[in-house]
This record gives structure tokens, sequence and C-alpha cells, in this order.
């Protein structure tokens, strides 16, 4: 009897914790409901690549990534422009070294990420560093090899002046004002604690004073997936910053930021727009203060989210039914492991189904599933509603059978490098490059367990 009570109070917490599900479905909410399609693999080239490396695979398409570096060269300015990749959001050294090939600089978030383009070839003096963290790395690379930097707190504004007083350095303020795609992107504004937060400029004028350093250089980045009208106030509000820093300023870093449509019915920033009245402020600001300013931007998301898709096998399927929560689910080979966002934002990418038999490429049927991936977590799901990981989203997708291939979409940025690599044990995905004259060029191997365990130290339970 006790039992029986207890199952149903158990059952009754359960069901209240259970995830939601929007419907209609995610798509409705949007004009579109046209099935998404793949944007540089063909179907063959799906399939070629799950042959040749297995699934799941991260693929980067090279034309793609020259065609976003040369917008991004083409940002407009007044009066010069360095264009610094946002290494955070896809760091292997086949995109860096392409970019690097392509006259791009890069801005790195630590001194690791610093060392890591070094091993790609990239000198350190190409890079500057915005980082939560200053490790003492960073002093040893500003002083040896160049590095340059944003100040991005007064402690480490402190650091720097003592270990190496009189030196140029740049800083980072909050300017008081954020704009992200999500509240965990935005990251300008009391409730971030990125950069120094504008009121404390005295501050800052006093540590520079105190240690000789030149304020070379003023930085904002407000947050990711920005809206653009808000990046552009913010980027009057930053020339403020530098006339008051006076004319030691000679460059202003507006950071990254702009927003990327993924999904068909979502729209990218046009950089020649969002540029077009900042250029007219530099210019302003050359006529008010004789100093023609040098432009900065360092975009991650826009120079490499649309040239990654993730190919992944459809493993498993099962079916619920309930009074009004049935699911068709897809259960893929991939997962938070290799494309966290959704599970985390509520990010919205496209999905492609890919039949592992090409004779079935035009079949017309379709259906509606929850598509997760294959972590041991509920939250592990590919179609969450947009903005919401917790609530189920069934999105309609060409009728899919186990074996076949499921196309995750426009995962180059911050997919492969936020993997929760190592997750219930499974391999990190393998990375593959097609080349512009479209070969397949491996650019990472897919790792093995003893990768895994080669750090873990063998002890004997007896010890313990
Ligand atoms: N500059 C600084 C100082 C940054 O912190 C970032 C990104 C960027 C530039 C490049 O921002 P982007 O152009 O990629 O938006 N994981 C999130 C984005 C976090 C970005 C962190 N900082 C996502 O998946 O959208």
């Amino acid at each position: 009897m006790i039992a029986a009570k207890l199952l149903v109070l158990a059952t009754a917490a359960h069901a209240l914790q259970a995830p939601k599900v929007a419907r209609p479905r995610a798509n409705a909410l949007h004009a579109s409901t046209d099935l998404e399609s793949l944007r540089f693999l063909s179907n063959d080239d799906a399939r070629q690549v799950a042959k040749d490396y297995g699934t799941p695979t991260y693929v980067y398409d090279a034309a793609t990534l020259r065609a976003r570096a040369e917008e991004a060269l083409a940002f407009p300015n007044a009066y010069g422009l360095t264009v610094r990749y946002a290494m955070k959001a896809c760091p292997n050294g086949a995109v860096l070294k392409l970019f690097d090939s392509m006259g791009l600089n890069f801005d790195a978030s630590s001194a690791h990420e610093v060392r890591r383009a070094m091993r790609a070839g990239v000198p350190a003096s190409k890079c500057s560093l915005s980082t939560q963290q200053l490790d003492a790395d960073a002093i040893t690379l500003m002083r040896d090899e160049g590095l340059e930097i944003n100040c991005c707190s007064l402690s480490q504004l402190d650091t720097i002046g003592t270990a190496l007083p009189g030196t140029k350095v740049g800083m980072r303020f909050n300017p008081g004002l954020g704009s992200g795609g999500t509240a965990k992107t935005n990251v300008g504004g009391a409730s971030s604690s990125f950069g120094i937060w504008h009121e404390q400029f005295d501050e800052v004028v006093a540590l520079a004073k105190k240690h000789d350093l030149e304020v070379v250089r003023v930085h904002t980045h407000i947050g990711s997936g920005s809206d653009a009208e808000v990046w552009k106030r913010v980027s009057s509000m930053s020339l403020d910053l530098c006339e008051r820093l006076g004319d030691s300023v000679k460059t202003l870093n507006l950071g990254g930021g702009y927003k990327v449509g993924r999904m068909a019915y979502e729209t990218s920033t046009d950089l020649q727009e969002v540029g077009a009245p900042v250029t007219d402020n530099f210019k302003d600001y050359a006529k008010r203060t004789g100093v023609e300013l040098k432009l900065e931007v360092e975009p991650g998301t826009f120079l490499v989210a649309n040239a990654g898709a993730l190919v992944s096998t459809v493993q498993d399927a099962c079916t619920t039914s309930g009074k009004d929560a049935g699911n068709d689910f897809l259960k893929l080979d991939a997962g938070m492991t290799d494309v966290l966002r959704p599970s985390l934002y509520g990010s919205q990418h496209p999905l492609v189904v890919v039949p592992s038999d090409a004779a079935k490429d035009a079949d017309a049927a379709t259906a509606e599933y929850v598509v997760v991936g294959h972590c041991c977590e509920s939250g592990d799901l590919l179609t969450p509603a947009p903005d919401e990981p917790e609530t189920l989203a069934p999105r309609l997708l060409k009728k899919a059978e186990r074996g076949d291939l499921l196309i995750v979409e426009s995962v180059g940025a911050y997919c492969s490098a936020m993997s929760t690599a190592g997750y219930n044990s499974f391999p990190t995905a393998p990375e593959v490059m097609k080349s512009t004259k479209g070969a397949f060029v491996e650019i990472r191997k897919r790792s093995s367990l003893d990768q895994l365990l080669q750090n873990e130290v063998s002890v004997d339970a007896a010890a313990l």
C-alpha cells in the first residue's frame, strides 16, 4: 500500500519535471515550414564522408571559409582595418592556417590559445589576447613574442603594469550595454563580468599613469548574435572612451558578435550595412581630435558558422504515445558531445536527412521527429524550441530509417570547440576539410580510448 502510494507520488513528481513539448512544432512558429537543405555537401558527399571517415564527422568547407573571410576583409573602414579571427569558435590548425594565408589576424581568449595558434605557424605578434584569466605565460608572450593584450580587468592592468612598466596596452571596457542571441551570450551590461566597467574609467587612467603604460587601443565586445542597432550604439560609446583617454589611442577594436542566420528563416548581419555609420563616426572623430583611428573587428561566428556540417547516423528510433505527448524520436550517434548549442542555448541548427540508399534521395515522404543525441541525458536534444533548451520541438524532416545519415548543419562555430568530449566515454569526432577543389582532407582524427585515458593514473583499489 505504502509502496503503491510512493509510486503514485514519484510518478506525479516525475510528470511535473517532464520536458515540455512545443506544439505546434517550432518551424510552424516561423514563416517557413520548408525542409532545411544542405549548404555545401551533396547527398553523395555526405555518404562518401560517412564511408571514408565514419560517423559522426565534422566537415568544413574551404570555399565558404574563404568567401566569409573576403567579406570580413571588406568591412567598411575610414583609416585602415585589421580583421582578427576569434579562434575560440573553431581552433583547428587548418582553419587558422587558411585564415592566416588570407591576411587575417587572430583574437585569442587564453594564453593557451595563443600557443595553439603559434603551433599552427601564426606568430604571437598577430594575436591579441582578451582573457578572463591572465596566466603568467601571457606576460612572457607579451615580453618575448610581441603578443598584444586588451586588459580585461583592473587587476590585469595592475599585473601587466607591474611586470612590464612602460608597455603598450589595450583596454577592454564593459560599456554598460550588451546584446546577445541569448542571455548566455550577452557579455555587456551590469550582469556581465567581461571587461572593465565604464564608470571605473578614472581608475584605469590612474593605474596606467602609475605604471607609465601607454593605452593604445580601446576594445569592446558586447555579445554573440548581437542586435545590429545595439552594436552600432556601442560603437559610438566606445569612441567616447577613446576620446576621453586621449590621442595615445590609435585603434578601436569593436569585437565580434555579428549575427548569422543558420536556419533558412533567420537573417545574417550585413557587414556593409552595420559598418557604414561606423566609418562616418571615425571620420567625425578624426575631424574633432586629429586622430585617424584604425578599426579592428574580431568575428568568430560570422567567419565559420555556416562553413561546418556534422555527418551523423540515425542509429536508433523509438515512439512514445500518450494523451497529448506522444513523440517519434530519432537517436543519433552524435549529440551534445559534438553539438552542445541546442542543449545549452536552445539554438536552432538545420537538420537534413540523407538516405543511406541514394535511390531514396527523391522520396518525398516527411515526418515530425524529436531528434536526440547519444548521451544518457534527456537534455541531449537537437530539436529544442528556439531559446528553450528544455522544451521539445518536433521538427518536420524527410522520413528517416535507422542507418540513414542525419546532417546537422551550421556547426562550424562553437561546436567542435565546445564539445563535451569524453562524456559517456564517446570518442571525439574527426574533422575533415572539403578543399576548394572538392577533395576531402582529414584535419583531425577520431580519438581513441587510449587517448581518453592517457592521463588517468592507474591505482590499486586497496590503496584507496
Ligand atoms: N571577441 C571576443 C572578445 C569574444 O569574447 C568573442 C566571443 C568574439 C570576439 C567572437 O564572437 P562571435 O563573432 O563568435 O559572436 N558559445 C557561444 C558564443 C560565445 C562567444 C564567446 N566570445 C555560441 O555558441 O554562440
